[in-house]
């Protein structure tokens, strides 16, 4: 796609046109934009290799939105401003396929496999055939169509014969280019076939907000990229971080009816093909072999590794590589002779729905947990499974007695599909959803707009015990030796009734407690006192002010120098901050309006813990690696990397996202890849590995 010498060089236009007064860009510089914008787009989601920090981007991309705006005249299709979603779509258009979306014969073992390769042999009339192992993404099928070296078209599969015309979510899609150089190959229309998915951890990330946010969760990776392509408000589609892997040229033309003298000879070279031109494909996660028995391991061994990766694969599809091949072979009316997909083992089962209990969250919200029948899945015995909420239960139509199907997907919490109606025998009884508090019986109530119920209670036993864990956290305070079990010990003896209990804790009569020896103590002492120093986002977000995680903690606490400073903050002034909307503007509003919540941090700096914003004061403008630039890559093994991260901006360090010309460091840990290459050839990084990293923070003042 780029040669190094191209990447290099759009580099420096970068960091020149970085240097300019956003203020003052004149229309000359569009071209400039446009190239490096199209550049970074294409490093951050094709090749997953970001280059620049968010506020780089952004300040570039701002660049060309404001002279496109003074000069509209020159604003083109493939500019990256164009992906900005335009208005509400009412219904999509249905399209007719160009060819037809086929299917594939499934296989689920190595006879299957065997018998294929039997079969591949006899309609090919060959001895030995190549064949390539891909990943089968767990996603939506797409259909993409290029003229004139422009994004023209994009469609769902539908029924294989006609789709939904989604060009315009498509587009929201940065890993679908808008443009390509095609021309230059003598193509003059391309019609192009892929999936698109969602990450694994971009996926969990959405739900976790959703559910924050008392609002009803995708069920998986999978229906979350089909849901995503069809919503009609492309600017939620942009939200989704959808990815798109393309695996087949399915139609093409010359310019010119040029001869079509097929250079490219096989389904590899077509891959390669469309890595040159921008497209993400499956080529680095790809094997090419003629032995049947490779393919076989190759499966197996991406099985086993399912788990790893960063999206879903639900098997791997095995294709005939040599085209010509493929044409002798040809297809049948559902599925093309030479491409198979062999199915991994299923992460389903039934079990029986036995009953529904409610537990209380931290924020009043009641989340109903389906008891079932404990069923194996994939290597784990599952017997409960979260039904998020009463709409769940009713969508469903879920009751007590169901025979159910449970889906665990890798790392994506096990969650009911649907009950088997057909299996019912009468028996069956409704799910009745409590008004009430099961904790502290107080009447529940649910928001206008939201699918919780909530315990509005906030001295509820349940809600105080989920308020004190969430608090000593890995994430929040970090008070490693106060766990869920003693928790729920101290409060229910009244050692601890509320956060400030934690540093008023009594240790004599801890003492007195089984199983806790002047070691254990000692430990969780330590552990408290510890608690006491952490940076002032680790308050912020251990006091559960809804909807505030741990980035917009860190937000927060970055804009004042003692927490109090926020009684004075009105809406307004929080929706300047970086990320933070009118929602939780308001939240953090009404949490420092409330009298007890002042209190309570006023008690807790008379007690001594941290609600300053010292390294505001301090350490970022006075501190040893004050303006240096770091960056982390590889596994490392001797740090967490937040933990290493943590350390670079406690003593004034800044973090950056790639390699470019403005890193100072770049630490590697095991596996390092293409950072590090990039790094080296730059010649003006300082590569350490993870002890140097460690001895320089330890020497430094
Ligand atoms: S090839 C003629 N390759 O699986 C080409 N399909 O169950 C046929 N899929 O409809 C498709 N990953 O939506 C192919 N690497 C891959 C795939 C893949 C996922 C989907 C595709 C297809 C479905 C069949």
């Amino acid at each position: 796609m780029y040669t190094t010498e191209e990447e290099i060089q759009i580099n420096q236009i970068a960091q020149e046109l970085l240097q300019q007064n956003e203020a003052e860009v004149d229309p000359s510089a569009i071209d400039a934009l446009k190239k490096v914008l199209n550049y970074l787009d294409w490093k951050y989601y094709v090749q997953d290799n970001p280059i620049l920090a968010d506020v780089e981007y952004d300040k570039l991309f701002r660049m060309l939105k404001q002279v496109e705006a003074s000069y509209p005249e020159l604003v083109r299709a493939d500019s990256p401003t164009q992906r900005v979603a335009k208005g509400i779509s009412t219904s999509f258009n249905t399209v007719l396929h160009y060819v037809p979306m086929l299917s594939l014969e499934n296989s689920y073992n190595a006879d299957d496999l065997r018998e294929w390769d039997r079969k591949c042999k006899v309609f090919a009339k060959k001895e030995v055939i190549e064949y390539t192992v891909e990943p089968k993404y767990d996603g939506a099928g797409i259909s993409v169509y290029y003229e004139e070296d422009h994004l023209e078209r994009a469609a769902t599969r539908g029924d294989g014969i006609q789709g939904e015309d989604i060009t315009n979510n498509s587009k929201q899609i940065k890993s679908i280019p808008l443009s390509a150089k095609l021309s230059e190959k003598n193509v003059a229309s391309l019609e192009i076939r892929g999936e698109v998915i969602i990450r694994k951890d971009t996926f969990k990330a959405f739900n976790e907000k959703r559910i924050a946010e008392g609002l009803s969760i995708l069920a998986n990776p999978r229906n979350a990229a089909s849901g995503s392509l069809r919503m009609l408000d492309a600017a939620e589609v942009a939200k989704r971080g959808l990815h798109a892997v393309l695996y087949n040229i399915s139609y093409h033309t010359n310019i010119n009816n040029a001869e079509d003298n097929r250079v490219l000879q096989s389904h590899y070279d077509t891959l390669k093909w469309l890595d040159s031109m921008g497209f993400a494909t499956p080529t680095g996660d790809m094997l090419r072999t003629s032995s049947i028995d490779e393919v076989i391991a190759y499966c197996d061994a991406y099985e086993a590794k399912r788990d790893e990766l960063p999206f879903e694969i639900d098997g791997m599809v095995v294709k005939v590589n040599q085209l010509a091949d493929q044409e002798t072979m040809g297809q049948t009316s559902h599925h093309p002779r030479w491409a198979i997909a062999y199915k991994f083992k299923a992460r389903q089962a039934t079990s029986k729905l036995l009953k529904v209990e409610y537990q209380v969250g931290r924020t009043g919200n009641i989340g109903p947990v389906a008891k079932i029948q404990p069923v194996p899945i994939g290597g784990v015995t599952v017997s409960s499974v979260s039904l998020f909420n009463e709409d769940v239960i009713r969508e469903k139509d879920l009751r007590i007695g169901d025979t159910v199907l449970v889906e665990r997907a890798g790392d994506v919490i096990p969650y009911i599909v649907k009950p088997l109606a057909e299996l019912r025998d009468g028996s069956e009884t409704a799910i009745v959803f409590p008004s009430h508090c099961p904790v502290c019986d107080d009447a529940l109530f649910k928001a206008e707009g939201e699918a919780a119920w909530r315990c509005v209670n906030i001295n509820c036993a349940a809600q105080v015990v989920e308020r004190l864990i969430h608090f000593a956290s890995k994430d929040a305070m970090d008070i490693r030796n106060l766990g869920d079990a003693n928790i729920n010990r101290f409060y229910e003896l009244g050692f601890i009734k509320s956060v400030e209990g934690i540093y008023q804790l009594d240790f004599d009569a801890i003492a007195q407690l089984d199983k806790f020896g002047a070691k254990s103590i000692e430990n969780l002492k330590a552990a408290i006192e510890k608690s006491k120093t952490q940076p002032l986002y680790r308050l912020v977000y251990g006091l559960g002010i809804r909807f505030v995680g741990e980035t917009t903690a860190k937000t927060l606490a970055k804009s004042v120098t003692h927490l109090l400073d926020f009684i004075t903050w009105d809406e307004a002034r929080l929706c300047t901050l970086e990320d933070i909307g009118p929602k939780v503007a308001s939240a953090v509003v009404q949490f420092f309006r409330n009298e007890d919540n002042i209190r309570l941090i006023e008690h807790l700096g008379a007690l001594g813990v941290n609600v300053e914003n010292k390294h505001q004061a301090t350490d970022t403008s006075a501190g040893a690696l004050n303006g240096k630039t770091f960056l982390f890559t590889g596994t490392l093994s001797q740090f967490k990397r937040s933990e290493a991260e943590a350390m670079v901006e406690a003593k004034g360090g800044k973090l950056l996202s790639g390699v470019s010309s403005k890193l100072n460091y770049l630490i590697v840990g095991a596996d390092a890849g293409s950072k590090l290459e990039k790094a080296k050839k730059l010649n003006t990084v300082i590569v350490l590995t993870e002890a140097e990293f460690s001895d320089l923070i330890h020497t430094i003042a």
